[in-house]
């Protein structure tokens, strides 16, 4: 793929896609943290390990000049509300990180923020800062824009994912995975179940990837993870996001179907669904729905149908746990209130049912 020289050209269309989910998921997170009426976590860790050299051939804005025009507009807030905010680079390839220096330096004099630089392996760099990470008022965006499949093995996922108040992406050559998964040096990272592997299309694999991922967090612990498939060239690729906060897996979820609008989960027709955008359902004379859409839906009346989704915090965990937009569900709970399915209530469909104390709506049905 030439993931080394990805900059020495324009970037590709997977690139700028990986690039906008970034920059959507950046816009979300940053007034959470600082346009909150109370500031909870005085410290704002945005770290990015892989960050080239700040832009491709044409000038266009790589991971740390997007982190930085996110920034601007809280320049002021950041001042006034005295919030530390530590941006960190790291980028091993010394010509790489010479230029990346030389733009950040140029743009960042003066302004209310610490940046610090790298060039150093990614092992090293993690090591180094990781201790920087830990801390009840902190809160941190990892980005991960690793080449390959390699950096985010096991043990390391199991570190990122131990810290609390930590939010993360991570890209991955998930094509990689298919092609060499009996490969020495794929098995010692990701022990993905061989058979299974083999089973999965070529444009599922990073849905694959996702479940071993989601396979290593210990049963017991909150955690949220999502997938987004890239496709790139000839190659599959893919975003992971996690978090530890239901809040911030439905802040990447908005981020995604704002590039996804049909699935939220892909940047192509990933469950070959084929529909036109407008086709018109010869049988029921509405607009085609994609697969995905059609079973969630039907999966969500039966669900609350047979009381297993009892309460709206169920309704609204069980949507952000399929990866769904809140208002598809909205949707179905009022079809089912109009059917008189279920008795009408004020159902709170919003991450406000996982506070503590948090009034919970019961689903009666009828
Ligand atoms: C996919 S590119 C990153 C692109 C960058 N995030 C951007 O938006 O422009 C991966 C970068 O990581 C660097 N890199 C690759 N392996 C690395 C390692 N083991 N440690 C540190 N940097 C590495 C490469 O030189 C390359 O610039």
């Amino acid at each position: 793929m030439g993931e080394r020289n990805l900059h020495s050209k324009p970037f590709d269309e997977g690139t700028l896609v990986k690039l906008d989910l970034f920059r959507f998921y950046i816009r979300e997170w940053l007034p959470v943290f600082i346009s909150a009426k109370k500031i909870y976590w005085r410290t704002l860790n945005i770290y990015d390990f892989f960050a080239g050299p700040g832009q491709d051939i044409n000038g266009i804005k790589g991971t740390p000049l997007i982190i930085l025009e996110e920034l601007k507009p809280y320049y002021d807030e950041i001042e006034k509300k005295q919030i530390i905010v530590n941006l960190y680079f790291n980028e091993y390839d010394v010509e790489k990180f010479q230029e990346l220096e030389s733009i950040l330096f140029q743009k960042i004099a003066g302004l209310p923020i610490k940046v610090e630089t790298d060039s150093l392996e990614f092992s090293e760099s993690f090591s180094k800062k990781y201790g920087s990470l830990k801390g009840s008022d902190k809160a941190n965006l990892l980005f991960f824009d690793q080449t390959g499949v390699k950096q985010i093995n096991v043990t390391r996922f199991k570190t990122i994912i131990s810290l609390p108040r930590t939010d993360f992406l991570f890209f991955i050559s998930s094509s990689t995975v298919k092609r060499f998964v009996d490969h020495p040096g794929i098995a010692k990272h990701l022990k993905l179940n061989k058979k299974e592997v083999e089973l999965t299309p070529y444009h599922k694999i990073h849905e694959l990837v996702l479940q071993f991922y989601k396979s290593q967090v210990p049963k017991e612990k909150e955690y949220y993870l999502a997938p987004f498939s890239i496709k790139k060239n000839a190659g599959l690729y893919g975003i992971i996001f996690g978090s530890n906060n239901v809040l911030g897996i439905e802040k990447f979820l908005n981020s995604a179907w704002r590039i996804d609008s049909e699935r939220g989960t892909a940047n192509f027709d990933i469950d070959n669904d084929n529909i036109l955008p407008g086709q018109i359902d010869l049988f029921t004379g509405e607009v085609q729905k994609p697969k995905k859409i059609e079973v969630f839906e039907e999966n969500l009346k039966s669900k609350i149908k047979n009381g297993t989704l009892k309460s709206d915090k169920d309704i609204y965990l069980y949507t952000i746990d399929n990866g769904m937009k809140i208002s598809i569900s909205r949707n179905i709970v009022n079809l089912l209130i109009k059917e008189a399915v279920m008795k009408k209530e004020k159902f709170d469909l919003s991450n406000k049912v996982c506070k503590k104390n948090a009034w919970i709506t019961k689903v009666t049905l009828q």
